[in-house]
């Protein structure tokens, strides 16, 4: 069964008390909960993992070429700053799908430029928790599952 690695990057983990009106009242662990019941649905399993710390992400984006076949990161901030995760990513060459829960380009100037969209097949932002499940469709068909 293909393997995809849910990764989230800082603040992540404050989802659900964290400036609700932007981001949401669900909680990481909902939206851990919902992508685990997806993947099974689509015939595919998911590790799901939340560091607040750069390193930590990049080790488990190295991690992830010999366990799993696709990424889906939502990297948080670190998406407009981390050309060291934008790195990680072009190192591994697995089918990655950025999220975010807002519409990053509807927001503030900075938050409009993404390293992460110059290695990922795509981007979703904008739909909330609802993008993770959208980000493992697309990569359900990438990887040719179900
Ligand atoms: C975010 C958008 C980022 O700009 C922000 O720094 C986050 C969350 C999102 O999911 O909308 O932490 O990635």
């Amino acid at each position: 069964m293909p393997s995809v690695l849910v990764l989230n990057g800082p603040n992540l983990n404050l989802l659900g008390q964290r400036q609700p009106e932007v981001y949401g009242r669900t909680t990481l662990a909902d939206i851990e909960a919902a992508c685990t019941a997806h993947a099974a649905s689509l015939g595919m399993d998911v590790a799901f993992l939340q560091s607040n710390h750069e390193g930590v992400m990049i080790d488990a984006i190295h991690a992830a070429k010999s366990t799993h076949g696709g990424l889906v990161i939502n990297a948080g901030a670190y998406t407009h700053t981390s050309i060291a995760l934008m790195d990680a990513v072009a190192s591994v060459e697995l089918p990655t799908v950025e999220v975010h829960l807002s519409n990053i380009h509807a927001r503030e100037e900075f938050r409009h430029t993404s390293y992460l969209a110059r290695v990922a097949i795509g981007q979703i932002c904008g739909f909330g928790p609802r993008g993770y499940l959208m980000a493992l469709d697309a990569l359900a068909e990438r990887l040719a599952v179900k």
